[in-house]
């Protein structure tokens, strides 16, 4: 069909004003919207109706633009966040709301999510919170667990909310970098490209395992539309990555035979519109599939071929822990439990998909993409690319989530080839199916667990082997494999403790890093047989965990010893009166029904800080320029858990100036260090000590230069800095100090490295310089002919040594607890079935209950101010207290998550002898 045949002009009032544009027939409004207006406040998570981040008003009612024609919008009036939040006095009461209660935090979902909620308040007045329920069911969100949301939009059609904002270590600021989330400014991975750029399509394997051979690359090179194909023969360096060195594996293109579904084999680099109506089946390769593993049992089988090349049987690594005699110690154990648990793969889902833009500047290529670790990607990329690392710049864009998943590179080795082989600008988004295809997901896991205990309660041995299908890379495989035996024991004292396990290679995506690192699936079996060893013992669940929990002074499994900071018994004890009201309300409650049965269940959690037993310094650097302001170069990505805002607070706190008054530079390779990857609860933790000491250091040298005492006031600005000290004043005049070639008069440049040490072969030694604590509580009702489970309530306990912005570590909380949620009750990433998200369900707005969250401060002697991190902690216990509170109410313990109603009715039915 003649392209221009198909176009027809569209008018209509975009944000109040007049615009016309020529979409193509069945263009999608989105589309028009972002490339052809510039309205790249409209957010796409899945170009399909499911996940609401496209949400625009259209004459006043809240539309899917992804599911829209454009043509359709003629006449009409259309609204979209930027346009709402220059002109609209709900709006504005809403995004005051949002700062205030922390309801955006990576801001992907944040214009859809608005978006709903000003069409409903501009109906309904002082709405309650089934009603915002109700009008923002269509937007996911994957980082809050939306009850900040609930509570920013109940609130804003009631009352604003006060706040404080001294912003010093303690306080619960408004993020600092949140305006531009409410306001539909941040630039995500697909927002920077500029409308007309190329695009890169990758080819992927459509087949587990398959070899293939191309067709005539030349000639389809030659087709119009078409810049330039891309195999693995034009990777200029190795063609390889990954991110720990001794186990990369990964090829950017793969060469003979692909190992998953989903793995690139090439990419076609063209116009938008040949990339528009490309189809990849089209694209010259020929496919021989071949037999695939995709379990860790059949990869282990000898008839599986290998995957990899010295990894004998597919196994990958393994990891070993031990201390005692565990399995003498079961034997002689006056009770034992003991059983086999299972949990498939979890997709990260965050609602922003991998996106980026390169291009050549000055002879280097700069790559802009969401990361949570630019650093890295500069390592990958000197290797892939083959150039000296100056001649690459990494600027990370804003991240729409990530939670392990953005460690790994994904679009940038495809853009940076891209645009070397074109010598233009190049910009990649995937699809939804192509996000969840090929990269990585959480370890499916299959655990056998023995433990014993005394007659009084107390763990007498604990047995513990696992495997873990790492797919067909290594990715964060060999990570999990060791953290797992370090964290199986749970925060418990378990002075015979033996516990394996063995990532397996299969043909399936790469499993990686997500939240835990491979801990939430060993608390599931852990915490499950704690409730079977108690309920058998006749001993009070709570009781028995509190009687086992770890204190200062105690060794861990791994013989470390903690003279503080070990705060799992304040934990549990929080708990303690809900556990006592819920138990009996949901007795009553029982003895009134016969099908919906309620539960409580507990569970407990741990997790070490940092790299396990390896170096991962984070280094902060800030300076004062010549007119007095205070800049704060910020490398640690916030990918929405608040980096920006926490570091700066530590910093400022330990400066002694507002937090306000800092200006702070983001990550960038060429100007800002390395403040190490967003991962394994490590930022606030590590990258804060970076910033706690950065402060100091600058403070240090203020002081120093006018003798002043440690207790002075520091007022900087307007050219210089006063140091009031013991009531006298020092001025330092600024302009009288020489400044450097960034411009700065003072400056301090400071590195954190937690103190670990090596474990020696049975897993001895100090993997990490601190863990963080938690117990969750939750209720649930069980739909006992159903098979459905609807969590009512969590209460969750959480030590952090000090929470640096309380609102902050809430919002992690919640948002930990919904993807804890969701693993354990609906969750399986099942590849050719589940890849999108109308077939992988996550929570949404209706399946999360109240959580009532108590922080415990039990400081940390190595934490700024005593902080410990969060960010993996907040889901550890969930699934294995949902699991607890389902046998609690129902009887039946489950085994395999995620326990979806067939699996809940199926057990029940079993128990019942088929009723
Ligand atoms: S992008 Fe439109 S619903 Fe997901
Ligand atoms: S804040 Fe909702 S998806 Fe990140």
């Amino acid at each position: 069909m003649d392209k221009h045949v198909s176009e027809t002009v569209t008018d209509f009032i975009l944000n109040g004003d007049h615009v016309s544009a020529t979409p193509i027939a069945g263009e999608r409004l989105s589309e028009t919207l972002r490339e052809r207006l510039g309205a790249r406040d409209v957010k796409i998570g899945c170009n399909a109706g499911d996940c609401g981040a496209c949400t625009v008003l259209v004459d006043g009612d809240p539309v899917c633009a992804c599911l829209m024609p454009a043509q359709q919008a003629a006449g009409r009036s259309v609204e979209t966040l930027r346009g709402l939040a220059r002109e609209d006095e709900i709006t504005k009461r809403l995004s005051e709301s949002f700062q205030n209660l922390g309801a955006a935090q990576c801001g992907i979902c944040t214009p859809g999510m608005m978006t709903a909620a000003v069409a409903l308040l501009r109906n309904t007045d002082g709405p309650n919170e089934e009603q915002v329920q109700d009008a923002l069911g269509g937007v996911l969100c994957r980082c809050t667990g939306y009850r900040k949301i609930i509570d920013a939009v109940v609130a804003a059609g009631q009352a604003e909310v006060p706040m404080q904002a001294e912003g010093h270590a303690g306080e619960s600021i408004r993020r600092l970098d949140g305006l531009g989330k409410v306001q539909g400014t941040e630039a995500f991975g697909d927002d920077v490209a500029p409308a007309g750029t190329l695009e890169v399509v990758v080819i992927r394997s459509p087949f587990p395992r398959a070899g293939f051979t191309f067709g005539d690359l030349d000639v389809f090179g030659k087709t119009a539309g078409v810049e330039a194909v891309l195999t693995a023969a034009d990777v200029p360096g190795r063609n390889v990555f990954g991110v720990i060195p001794a186990f990369m594996d990964q090829p950017v293109f793969a060469e003979e035979e692909a190992r998953f579904r989903g793995e690139a084999v090439a990419a076609v680099v063209a116009t938008p519109e040949y990339a528009r109506d490309f189809d990849p089946a089209t694209f010259p390769v020929t496919w021989d599939e071949r037999a695939a593993a995709q379990d860790v049992h059949a990869a282990m089988a000898p008839e599986a071929a290998q995957l990899h090349e010295g990894r004998d049987g597919n196994v990958m690594c393994g990891g070993f822990v031990q201390c005692g005699d565990a399995r003498a110690a079961i034997a002689e154990a006056d009770v034992t439990v003991e059983g086999s648990f299972r949990s498939g793969f979890v997709e990260h889902g965050y609602i922003e998909p991998e996106a980026g833009f390169a291009e050549l500047v000055n002879g280097r290529v700069e790559i802009r993409a969401c990361t949570q670790a630019p650093v890295m990607d500069l390592d990958s990329m000197e290797i892939i690319l083959g150039i000296p690392r100056d001649q690459i710049r990494i600027i990370p864009t804003g991240v729409g989530g990530g939670f392990g998943s953005k460690l790994d590179i994904s679009v940038q080795p495809y853009l940076a080839l891209g645009a070397l082989k074109t010598g233009k600008p190049v910009r990649i988004c995937y699809s939804r199916t192509e996000s969840m295809q090929s990269t990585t997901k959480r370890h499916p896991s299959d655990i056998t667990l023995k433990i014993g205990a005394t007659k009084d309660g107390k763990i007498m041995g604990f047995d513990f082997f696992g495997y873990f299908n790492t797919g067909a890379y290594a990715s964060w495989g060999p990570t999990v494999a060791n953290r797992v035996p370090v964290h199986a024991s749970g925060p418990y004292q378990i002075t015979d403790y033996r516990a394996e396990s063995k990532g397996i290679h299969t043909n399936c995506p790469p499993s990686g890093a997500f939240r835990g690192f491979g801990v939430p699936q060993s608390a599931i079996a852990q915490e499950s047989l704690f409730d079977e060893l108690a309920d058998k013992l006749g001993i009070d669940r709570l009781e028995f965990r509190i009687n086992n929990a770890l204190e200062n002074n105690m060794p861990t499994v791994c013989g470390q010893v903690f003279e503080q900071g070990v705060g799992i018994k304040p934990c549990f004890e929080a708990l303690r009166t809900a556990w006592d009201d819920e138990r009996t309300a949901a007795e009553t409650f029982n003895s009134n029904n016969d099908t919906l049965k309620r539960g409580v269940g507990i569970a407990g959690g741990w997790y070490g800080c940092g790299n396990t037993s390896l170096p991962n310094p984070s280094t902060i650097k800030s300076g004062i320029r010549t007119d007095g302001t205070v800049v704060l170069h910020q490398g640690a990505m916030d990918i929405g858990q608040g980096a920006n805002t926490v570091i700066s607070q530590i910093f400022a706190t330990a400066l002694g100036v507002p937090v306000a008054q800092l200006e702070i530079i983001g990550a960038d390779t060429d100007v800002t260090p390395d403040a190490g990857k967003t991962s394994a609860s490590r930022q606030t933790y590590v990258s804060g000590s970076a910033s706690r000491l950065s402060g100091e250091a600058m403070r240090a040298q203020i002081l120093a230069r006018v003798n002043a005492s440690e207790e002075a006031a520091l007022t900087i600005g307007n050219g210089q800095i006063k140091v009031t000290d013991q009531g006298t004043e020092h001025v330092i005049d600024l302009s009288t100090l020489t400044a450097d070639n960034e411009g700065y008069v003072l400056r301090a440049e400071e590195t954190y490295d937690p103190p670990t040490k090596p474990l020696d072969e049975n897993g001895q030694g100090i993997p990490y310089a601190q863990f963080g604590y938690a117990a969750h509580l939750v209720v649930v009702e069980v739909d006992t002919k159903l098979g459905t489970v609807k969590p009512l309530k969590f209460v969750a306990a959480h030590d952090v040594g000090k929470a640096i912005n309380p609102m902050l570590v809430e919002g992690q909380v919640q948002g930990g607890i919904a993807q804890g949620l969701g693993m354990a009750l609906m969750e399986e990433y099942l590849p050719g079935r589940t890849e999108n998200l109308h077939d992988y369900l996550i929570p949404t707005i209706g399946d999360m209950p109240p959580v009532e969250t108590h922080i415990i401060e039990e400081p940390d002697a190595h934490g700024p101010y005593g902080a410990k991190g969060l960010g993996e902690h907040v889901l550890i216990p969930t699934a294995p207290a949902i699991l607890n509170a389902i046998k609690d109410a129902s009887g039946v313990r489950l085994t395999q998550v995620p326990t979806t109603p067939s699996r809940v009715r199926a057990a029940i039915k079993d128990k019942n002898n088929g009723n």
